[in-house]
C-alpha cells in the first residue's frame, strides 16, 4: 500500500494514469482492480453527475485519502494545488485517471454538459478527513513534524 506524507506531498506525486482498455468493436471496457491497476485498495466508489453548467466542485483537500478521478463521460478540469504549486489536468476520456494523493487541494471546473466524474477512493466517507478551508490547508502543509 502506497504511503505518502500528506504534509509534504506535492502535485508531482499526483499522476495521470492511462488505464487498461479492452478494445471491442461493440464498445470498450476498462476494468480497475485495486492495488493492481491503481496504487491503492478501493473502499468506496462515488460519482458526480447532473452538474449544472458553470458549477465548480471539490474545493478541499484530504488528510489521508487517496483517490482516482475519471471522466466516465464528458470532460472537466482538475486543478491540483500543494500549497506552493498548481497544475491543471484535463480529463476527457474514460481510460485516463488522475491519481490524487493526500494533502493536495483540488478544484473541479469546466464540466462539459453531461459530464460524469467517477471517483475511486481508498477509504469510506469520513468528514474528519477533509480540510475544507484553504487557510487550514495552508497551516496543515506548513507545519511538517520532522
Ligand atoms: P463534497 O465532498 O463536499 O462534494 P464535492 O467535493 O464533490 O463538491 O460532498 C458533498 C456532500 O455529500 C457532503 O454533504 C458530504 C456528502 N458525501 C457523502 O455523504 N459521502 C461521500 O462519499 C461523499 C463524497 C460526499
Amino acid at each position: 500500500m502506497i504511503n505518502i506524507d500528506p504534509k509534504s506531498s506535492t502535485i508531482e506525486d499526483c499522476k495521470l494514469l492511462t488505464l487498461p482498455k479492452i478494445h471491442n468493436p461493440a464498445g470498450n471496457i476498462t476494468a480497475l482492480n485495486g492495488n493492481i491497476d491503481l496504487p491503492f485498495d478501493i473502499k468506496r466508489v462515488y460519482y458526480l453527475y447532473d452538474i449544472p453548467g458553470g458549477e465548480e466542485r471539490g474545493g478541499h483537500a484530504h488528510k489521508e485519502l487517496y483517490q482516482l478521478l475519471i471522466a466516465a463521460s464528458g470532460s472537466f478540469d482538475v486543478i491540483l494545488d500543494d500549497g506552493k504549486t498548481k497544475k491543471t489536468v484535463n480529463l476527457n476520456r474514460p481510460y485516463f485517471g488522475i491519481f490524487i494523493v493526500p494533502g493536495i487541494w483540488r478544484e473541479l471546473v469546466n464540466f462539459s454538459s453531461g459530464a460524469i466524474c467517477l471517483v475511486l477512493a481508498s477509504n469510506k466517507y469520513n468528514e474528519n478527513d477533509y480540510l475544507r478551508i484553504y487557510k487550514q490547508f495552508n497551516i496543515f502543509k506548513k507545519y511538517k513534524i520532522k
